[in-house]
């Protein structure tokens, strides 16, 4: 087996998606090493979690810089200065910008708390809540210059229940964000996701056993 991908992964926030990348890497579920963890927040909680695992971290707040495109490019060299074939973003909450794209064309992924391409952009739960759909879920996409547009590498459905708020939803989401994320990453690290311009599925696990169909009606 080829060595263990090298990973980045970009926070802004609490990290249980970096959480869930740690735990599946330490059960050999996902074959990758998490070379830094980077935040445009300091006070991130994703950080402490990064250093207390002897990860390397970086802070690159948009404002220290004079602009957009200083920040960008400040936070591209940071991320190469640690040398990943992968970025992860897990909650990072600002908009890439094109020196970073660029960069790393193709070899970055996101997930997303919907089943893009509804309820993109900011509060997707709220989003799901209020247009009362009754299947919701996350998304692992590659990232490109819109927001949550990249092409899909892979969804995981939840129910949305009658009396479920944007938090209650979130919740059950992020579950379900805690096996995706991991899985994913292990499928490009094992080559069975290629990330070429379309993204290829070489070799699929399996086939989900059954649609989920909610309410259970069938
Ligand atoms: C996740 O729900 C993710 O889908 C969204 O931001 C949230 C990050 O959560 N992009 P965490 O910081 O990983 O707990």
């Amino acid at each position: 087996m080829n060595e263990p991908l090298p990973v980045a992964v970009l926070v802004s926030g609490r990290g249980s998606n970096l959480a869930a990348l740690l735990s599946a890497i330490d059960r050999g579920t996902c074959h990758a090493r998490i070379v830094a963890v980077l935040s445009d927040r300091g006070a991130a909680p994703a950080l402490e979690l990064a250093r207390s695992r002897g990860i390397a971290t970086e802070v690159v707040s948009a404002k220290s810089f004079a602009d957009r495109s200083a920040w960008d490019e400040a936070l591209t060299e940071r991320i190469a200065s640690f040398d990943p074939q992968l970025l992860v973003l897990a909650g990072f909450m600002r908009l890439i910008g094109s020196a970073l794209l660029a960069r790393y064309a193709g070899r970055i992924i996101n997930v997303h708390p919907a089943l893009l391409p509804a309820f993109p952009g900011l509060d997707a739960p709220a989003q799901a809540v209020n247009a009362r759909v009754s299947i919701s879920g996350c998304t692992v996409h590659v990232v490109d210059a819109g927001v949550d547009t990249g092409p899909v590498l892979a969804q995981a459905a939840v129910p949305v229940l009658a009396n479920d708020d944007a938090d209650s939803l979130h919740a059950r989401i992020q579950r379900s964000e805690h096996a995706l994320l991991p899985a994913v990453v292990d499928a490009i690290a094992r080559g069975r996701i290629v990330l070429e311009s379309p993204p290829r599925h070489v070799a699929l696990a399996g086939v989900a056993a059954e649609p989920l169909v909610w309410p259970p009606l069938l």
